[in-house]
């Protein structure tokens, strides 16, 4: 069975694809088809967006159309930037970055947690699949690491004392908010295929 990833992002898909291997799914990388759609995210909920992106792929490409949305939710900022992580400020992540230590300066509770939604949509009549999942942990004082991508440089997880961009994409694939929305969503289609 082959399903195709509703995004052009390259870290979320080498993030998710082993998850599905292991279940003899192959997961398409949306950024290799020539008409790939941007979806505007007018969504209200993680799962919402997560449904807007994964129904418009599952329509273009005929195919069963994954998504994943996500974002981190800091505790200092009542849970922003939430849905809007990737787009709280414009420019790039390390804009963002910017941004959200210059929000946290001199706060003493850094507790923040990544929330990943994915979703299944198919185009046969089946019900979509949809798993949420977070990861605990709290955003650093400074930028550490260099892999990965979006805040990933500035959150250290629970249980760790490096940043997800300095422990590397074999750790995130174990512990991670999409690591365990991606388990949890292959269990559930383990059941189907
Ligand atoms: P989406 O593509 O609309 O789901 O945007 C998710 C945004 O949330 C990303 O652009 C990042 O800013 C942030 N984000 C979600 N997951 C991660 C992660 O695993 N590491 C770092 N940032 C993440």
């Amino acid at each position: 069975m082959k399903i195709v990833l509703a995004s052009g992002n390259r870290h979320k898909y080498t993030e998710m694809k082993e998850a599905l291997e292991k279940i003899g799914i192959e997961l398409l990388f949306g950024g290799d088809f020539e008409n790939a759609i941007e979806v505007e995210e007018n969504g209200k909920s993680y799962e919402e967006n997560a449904l807007l992106k994964a129904k418009a792929w599952a329509e273009m490409t005929g195919l069963p159309a994954m998504s994943d949305d996500s974002g981190i939710e800091v505790d200092a900022l009542n849970g922003k930037p939430g849905i809007h992580s990737a787009r709280i400020v414009p420019g790039s992540d390390n804009d963002r970055i910017k941004w959200m230590l210059t929000q946290l300066k001199d706060k003493t509770n850094r507790n923040a947690h990544f929330v990943s939604c994915i979703v299944v949509v198919f185009n046969d009549g089946r019900e979509n699949i949809i798993c949420q999942k977070k990861c605990e942990g709290k955003i650093t004082e400074k930028i550490s690491g260099n892999t990965g991508f979006g805040y990933d440089p500035i959150f250290i997880p629970t249980g760790y004392e490096k940043t997800f961009a300095e422990l590397g994409d074999e750790i995130k694939r174990k512990i991670s908010h999409r690591a365990l929305a991606i388990k949890g969503l292959a269990e559930k289609l383990k059941v189907m295929i």
